[in-house]
């Protein structure tokens, strides 16, 4: 099993650069059922989860090709080939984004069968919202099996409310209203910018729609979406999570290639907290000096602070002086980092939904578990500023959504190695086949 050595103690110094979202590339990619024409996504990050989704999509008879090589991160994705409308367990239970097929299915071939995704790390994660939306759209759906199946002979507009707000369930809705006859008006939607930028990619495959990134947004169903070229908006976490690290090791580092008003919650916490930030228009540079005082944070659906971030966060916390309170809002599960905190020698308690993180203590290196993709960037960050060499075992979930994270982080002046397979490896990947 994978697992990265880390000598903590360096601060990290230079430039690092952001690659494309992960959270954008997959509803984007999940967005090319939508038409028979070839759809070409750049920016696309180089991290296992976007495998899965190439895989998804081949499995359906989908044509994906992932061209890896350093200077283009690209895909194109031909779903005119698509035969077998359906997204099996075993995928789906890898990624749960595997849902955000569910909609585009629908719309465009009259039937999906998805299966449900369980439970998972971080909390229960229900798709009740997803079923309910199609249904309103009029699709007609079943579970049975452990999938769920829907069926339609077209989606006609409708209008939706969601209970909760849903980033990938606002996607998938979208996605499916785009092709429903007649006009959607969606209400308390995910304002994200991985949902506006899907809104953007869709738009230019012919879709009607206004007000994606507000939290109402009316789409005017059409017939037909052709084939588009869309550039992938650069990850917010990726670029937090790199802030964040730069924070607590004392370093000062420019982190480019991202947008400072997706991550505008986090860089004013950041400031209360005592970290120096300059914004650029497409950088941050940020210059840590160790001098931290406590603050607390309660994540929120954005633009309130990321629940992609608490994790990190609370990293930053345990080196700050005084007593933070980090409450998470979004997932009801999501605390398993601090207990493999508090074994580096972090002062946490957890109360329900709440984190008293009491600082600043000093860290050690100890033999830590990954054990979502989040929860291993907050121990990546711990080990960097932690005395001895610590190991992080199951780094497969940090592959999931972040690109080379040790590359990038050598390069920056820290002491991390993989041990195990590279991931993703240096040759070009082949075109995944077509059934
Ligand atoms: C997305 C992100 C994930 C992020 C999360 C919250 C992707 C691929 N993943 O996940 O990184 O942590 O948003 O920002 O974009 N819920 C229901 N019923 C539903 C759907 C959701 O009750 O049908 C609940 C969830 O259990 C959770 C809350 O709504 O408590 C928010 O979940 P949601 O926004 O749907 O998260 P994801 O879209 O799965």
């Amino acid at each position: 099993m994978d697992k990265f050595v880390i000598r903590g103690g360096n601060p990290l110094l230079g430039t690092v650069r952001v690659s494309g979202a992960k959270n954008a590339a997959l509803p984007a990619m999940a967005a090319a059922l939508l038409t028979d024409e070839p759809v070409i996504l750049e920016n696309i990050p180089q991290v296992r989860d976007i495998v899965t989704e190439r895989n998804l999509l081949a499995a359906m008879g989908a044509e994906v090709e992932l061209g890896y090589g350093r200077a283009h991160h690209r895909t194109t994705i031909n779903c005119g080939t698509v035969n077998n409308p359906e997204a099996s367990y075993d995928l789906v239970k890898t990624m749960r984004a595997s849902t955000l097929v569910l909609g585009p299915l629908v719309a465009k071939f009259g039937r999906a069968r998805v299966s449900m995704p369980g439970g998972c790390g971080i909390g229960a994660r229900p798709i009740d919202l997803h079923i309910k939306g199609l249904e309103s759209l009029g699709a007609a759906i079943t579970q049975d099996h452990g999938y769920v199946e829907a069926r339609t002979d077209r989606l006609r507009g409708g209008h939706i409310v969601f209970d909760k707000i849903t980033v990938t369930g606002t996607e998938d809705l979208l996605m499916a209203a785009t092709l429903a006859e007649g006009e959607t008006v969606m209400e308390n939607c995910a304002r994200e910018p991985e949902v506006a930028d899907l809104g953007e990619l869709l738009i230019k495959m012919g879709a009607h729609i206004q007000g994606h990134g507000t939290s109402t947004i009316k789409i005017k169903g059409v017939t037909k979406l052709h084939g588009a070229k869309h550039r992938i908006i650069p990850d917010r976490i990726e670029a937090g999570t790199f802030i964040i690290a730069a924070a607590v090791t004392g370093g000062d580092l420019n982190v480019t290639n991202c947008d400072p008003n997706h991550i505008a919650s986090l860089l004013s916490k950041l400031e209360e907290v005592g970290v120096k930030i300059v914004r650029n228009h497409d950088s941050v540079r940020v210059i840590g000096n160790g001098d931290y005082k406590a603050a607390d944070i309660v994540t929120e659906e954005h633009p309130g602070f990321p629940t992609d971030m608490q994790a990190q966060y609370m990293t930053l916390a345990t080196q700050s002086e005084g007593t933070s309170i980090v409450t998470e809002n979004i997932f009801e599960n999501r605390f398993m980092h601090a207990q493999e905190l508090v074994r580096m020698g972090a002062n946490i308690k957890i109360e329900g939904r709440r984190a008293i993180v009491r600082g600043k203590t000093p860290l050690s290196a100890a033999a830590v578990l990954a054990s979502d993709l989040r929860a291993s960037a907050s121990l990546v960050i711990a080990a960097l500023v932690a005395e001895g060499e610590t190991i992080i075992d199951r780094v497969y979930h940090i592959d999931r959504g972040y690109e080379r994270i040790e590359e990038k982080l050598r390069g920056v002046g820290a002491e991390i190695k993989r041990l195990g397979e590279v991931f993703p490896k240096k040759v070009a990947m082949p075109a995944a086949q077509t059934t």
